[in-house]
């Protein structure tokens, strides 16, 4: 049975971390690692989550899946059994655990996320076991039917983590996170941990099992031309906020945000007379504790005038399911990656 509407639709998220100091821990200020954010996601499609470093991403990802509690905002998630959509940002940990299932995480660092004292049979067993999924021989053939899925020999299954190697351990997360046939993975820079030519070993991997189970993608990156391949449609972040929301095509053809016209000059090109066209941003991303008034981008932007500096640009849907976040998104003339030439 197919459910018409998104699988699931994030309004207005926020989270703020409370910064202490001092003997008695009081509270200073705030981190807003994510500060008001929107968009949605449909069954079986892929959203690509794209900013860079400390812009609020990961937070988003954990948000999501019930690791962080959220300051404000809506996560509404439509259960695939037909019931009415809930939303797990106001539910307690104990409400949650019937949709948990449904939603699952692939992480940037394959070291870190596999337990080094389980072997592979054990952690691929583990969320069947203790969801009380399967046992005895259903169980064991489903932990062999997930880690052929992910293109690993039976065998393998008596092993521990520190024989693999980062490719190998990011395909076992990948069948660990397989394991309760979720309906939505966050996957958080799976592949930036890897060498390039496994990379796309596990991109294919990934596109292969989205196309079999028809699950929704949340893929996080700061890598735009990666998430290219992936996405149909792109949020991209800055400090905490989305500063433009489109379909791939859109963006990559013509960007409205500066932000997303410097980020694009920065992917490697094939036509070298578009060398130099490189914009190298001033300065760093802006402080999330301390955010610059107006546009948080403006003091980094090549196009900032007087009203940037004193207005916050609001998030305007500026054309049929184009979303940007600036005051001149309608008059300037961006270059886009399909201008540039980018290899991707
Ligand atoms: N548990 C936490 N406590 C306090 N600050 C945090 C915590 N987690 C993340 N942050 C801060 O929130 C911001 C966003 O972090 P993160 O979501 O990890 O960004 P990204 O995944 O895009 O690199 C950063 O400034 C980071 O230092
Ligand atoms: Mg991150």
């Amino acid at each position: 049975m197919s459910i018409p509407g998104p699988l699931l639709e994030v309004k207005d998220l926020k989270k703020h971390f409370p910064l202490h100091r001092g003997v008695f821990r009081r509270v200073v200020g705030h981190v807003k690692a994510v500060d008001g954010i929107s968009f949605k996601i449909d069954p079986g499609e892929t959203l690509g989550l794209v900013g860079e470093s400390g812009c609020g991403k990961t937070t988003v990802g954990r948000m999501i899946m019930g690791a962080y509690h959220p300051t404000g905002g809506e996560i509404w998630f439509q259960p695939p059994n037909g019931s009415p959509r809930v939303n797990l940002a106001a539910m307690t940990s104990t409400e949650m655990k019937p949709y948990r299932p449904y939603i699952q995480m692939v992480f940037q660092d394959p070291f870190a996320s596999l337990d080094p004292r389980m072997t592979v049979r054990e952690i691929l067993a583990e969320p069947l076991v203790v969801n009380k999924v399967a046992k005895g021989a259903e169980l064991e053939g489903r932990v062999r039917e997930l880690i052929e899925m992910v293109g690993l020999k039976v065998q393998y299954l008596n092993r521990y983590p520190h024989a693999f190697s980062g490719g190998q351990r990011q395909r076992i997360s990948v069948a660990r996170a397989m394991a309760l046939y979720p309906r939505l993975l966050v996957a958080d820079e799976p592949t930036s941990a890897l060498d390039v030519s496994v990379q796309a070993q596990i991109v294919n991997l990934a596109l292969e099992i989205q196309r079999q189970m028809g699950i929704a993608y949340l893929f996080i990156s700061h890598d735009l031309g990666l998430v290219r391949h992936f996405s149909k449609k792109i949020v991209l972040m800055y400090v905490g906020r989305v500063v433009e929301y489109a379909t791939a095509d859109i963006l990559f053809g013509r960007p409205r945000h500066p932000y997303t016209e410097a980020l694009m000059s920065n992917v490697p090109s094939t036509r070298p007379e578009l060398l130099g066209r490189k914009i190298i941003l001033k300065g760093d991303p802006a402080d999330p504790i301390n955010p610059p008034p107006g546009c948080p981008f403006h003091p980094r932007c090549l196009y900032s005038q007087k009203i940037c500096s004193e207005d916050k640009p609001a998030l305007r849907e500026i054309n049929p399911s184009h979303f940007v976040a600036c005051h001149f998104a309608e008059s300037l003339d961006l270059r886009g990656c399909d201008a540039l030439g980018c290899v991707i």
